[in-house]
């Protein structure tokens, strides 16, 4: 995720309002800035590594020439940050200037052959190709627009673009393929952005672009056409009731329900981890003698997840150990021929980077797991695996959680492949189903947002709940308990079912809330056992089943449907939505700002 802003004005300068539309854009990227502009048939630019307000104390942001400008606040997907890989990018001439959000899948191959004609590379992106494609494209005679056109034949991936020239000094071209870009309509001025936030201060007029359009921004007016036949689109604009702050959030209260709703996406993006990548992890992972996985918080249960993954799919049991203990449980006893795997979706838990040292100092190899480009743990670690959620703002991870899952999903297929584990075709199938997981995640959201909100209604003042499960569910039940507790403030516990009864079966007394989560998984039936204890005792049961699960659904009080089929290995997918739902109205509900949890912070970085 990143975020895109392009201005045309027909007065005036620029720079200031590009400024403060990055800054409403922060949510989607933060750790490097850049604006260009156009003025006396050149361009002008800034940028540089860091947030958008460090980087404008120190070069002023403000201060550039011209009416004409497009800026970019960056999430890392290829390279880290830096000042060079900060956006916008450049042809060889320095005349064509490109804001990019989005994933260019084919740009090592794009950026060999223009390499291979003369062209000089200055980042390590794979959006530079784009300004040197468009750059080949107007030395053949085509104006910006064509040029535009053409190079959307050549990419392959998703893109929001946006790019502008000083040699047609009037204008900015946008097109989109699977990234977010809306127009805005002002007077004497017209803007495109990633989100409405960005102009909402000068225009409430949008208009949508679709994928596969193409739009020309001047002064005068906005033409919209049909990428591929060239057909002039006509829309009309849509006026916006929204503030600036609801639409930040897309229209939700919080970032963290925003967020819950953006999992489908997430997933969507990294499913598309190159193969090379994952290849690259297994063969570590199949050359060593041991794997170990370690993590904090709630990527310590997607850890918890992934051993369930890595042993079923894969054949291979991993050892887990939470990391701020690794070192000293896990001490000696790792050798430079034992794999850990640290997962940490910030990339800066002191706790997580404090075991990936004790690793490599005992001269294991190290894989990370995280969401952030180059941060600390990708520098501590032997190789890294990207997830591609995008930033998530809200404290509790949700998105960033379900990444973690299909990234280890995506890693135990590609081991159990490499070793030969099973047959081809169980992996074939395991990944198939995997590609319908986004889909599997969107129904299970929109079915229950309104039971959550009523199952919270009833419970919110229960105090203290329980989260059961079996197999992969523990991890399931562990993170539907921790993100109860870190927003709502209710005492929850997750446990493993089977040993709910060697304790906490005696907090049980009429009305005590336990949460189950139940898949249809071979753990079923002596789950439903577990109901029965739990039901003869007099507590309110709620569980998390498949669809049309009738006998669990006639065993419970309050039930939460999940789609049917899902496979075992990646039930914790759509089966933690319904409790992370539940954990926002259950805050909201106790009147708890869910974003800002007391006591909590994003990412840890003491020991
Ligand atoms: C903090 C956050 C948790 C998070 C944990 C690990 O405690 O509040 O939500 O799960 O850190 O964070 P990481 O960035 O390493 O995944």
């Amino acid at each position: 995720m990143c975020g895109i802003i392009g201005v045309v004005q027909r007065k005036g300068l620029v720079a200031p309002f590009l400024y403060q539309a990055l800054k409403r854009l922060e949510y989607r990227g933060y750790d490097s800035v850049g604006v260009t502009t156009i003025a006396n048939g050149k361009l002008y630019t800034k940028k540089d590594k860091g947030k958008i307000e460090e980087v404008h104390k120190r070069l002023n942001l403000d201060d550039l020439p011209g009416s004409i400008g497009i800026g970019h606040t960056r999430w890392a997907t290829h390279g880290i940050p830096s000042m060079y890989n900060a956006h916008p990018h450049f042809d060889c001439s320095g005349k064509i200037a490109v804001v990019h959000n989005g994933v260019i899948d084919n740009f090592l191959e794009l950026r060999r052959e223009l390499a291979g004609r003369g062209h000089r590379f200055n980042s390590d992106t794979d959006t530079e190709v784009i300004p040197h494609l468009i750059e080949e494209y107007m030395e053949e005679g085509l104006n910006i627009v064509e040029a535009v056109r053409q190079v959307t034949k050549r990419i392959r991936g998703t893109y929001a673009i946006v790019a502008m020239t000083a040699q047609e000094p009037e204008k900015i071209v946008c097109t989109r393929d699977g990234n977010p870009l809306v127009i805005g309509q002002g007077d004497g001025a017209a803007y495109v952005s990633s989100d409405i936030p960005a102009f909402l201060p000068a225009t409430n007029n949008m208009i949508l672009l679709l994928d596969g359009e193409i739009a020309t921004l001047t002064p005068d007016g906005i033409r919209i056409e049909n990428l591929s036949t060239g057909e002039v689109l006509t829309r009309d604009p849509i006026k916006i009731s929204w503030t600036a702050d609801q639409a930040q959030k897309g229209g939700y209260p919080h970032f963290m329900l925003k967020e819950i709703h953006e999992q489908p996406e997430a997933i969507r993006n990294t499913l598309r981890i190159r193969q090379e990548v994952l290849d690259a992890a297994a063969e570590i992972i199949s050359k060593s003698d041991r794997l170990f996985l370690t993590a904090m918080g709630t990527s310590g249960h997607a850890a918890l997840a992934g051993r369930f993954m890595f042993a079923s799919i894969a054949g291979i049991l991993p050892i887990f150990e939470i990391a701020s203990d690794f070192p000293d449980t896990v001490g000696d006893v790792l050798q430079p021929s034992d794999c850990v795997v640290a997962i940490t979706q910030s990339g800066e838990t002191s706790d997580t980077i404090f075991a990936v040292k004790h690793a490599r100092e005992r001269g294991a190899k190290v894989l990370a797991l995280t969401n952030v480009v180059g941060s600390s743990i990708t520098r501590a670690a032997d190789r890294t695996i990207i997830t591609q959620a995008g930033p998530e703002i809200g404290v509790a991870a949700t998105k960033t959680f379900m990444v973690q899952l299909t990234a280890l999903a995506l890693l135990s297929i590609a081991l159990g492949r490499r070793m030969e584990a099973r047959q081809a075709s169980f992996f074939d199938a395991k990944s198939e189903a995997l590609q319908r997981m986004p889909d599997i995640v969107s129904e299970t959201i929109v079915r229950n947002e309104e039971v959550a909100r009523r199952v919270a209604e009833r419970y919110h003042d229960r105090g203290s709940f329980l989260f059961l499960g079996r197999g992969i569910s523990i991890a399931t039940a562990l993170e539907g308990a921790l993100k109860l507790k870190e927003i709502s403030y209710n005492h929850a516990e997750g446990y493993s079912a089977g040993e709910s009864k060697h304790g906490p079966i005696a907090l049980i007394e009429p009305g005590f809330p336990v949460v189950f989560i139940a898949p249809r998984d071979n753990t079923r039936d002596r789950l439903m056992g577990n109901i029965m204890e739990m039901r003869a005792r007099g507590a309110s049961i709620i569980s998390v089943i498949e669809r049309n699960d009738k006998e669990l659904a006639s065993l419970s009080d309050d039930v939460f449907e999940v789609p049917q089929n899902v496979d075992a290995e990646f039930s914790t997918m759509p089966f933690v939505v319904p409790l992370q739902l539940l954990s926002y109205y259950m805050a909201t509900k106790r009147g708890y700002d869910p974003d800002k949890p007391r006591n909590l912070a994003k990412s840890v970085t003491v020991l």
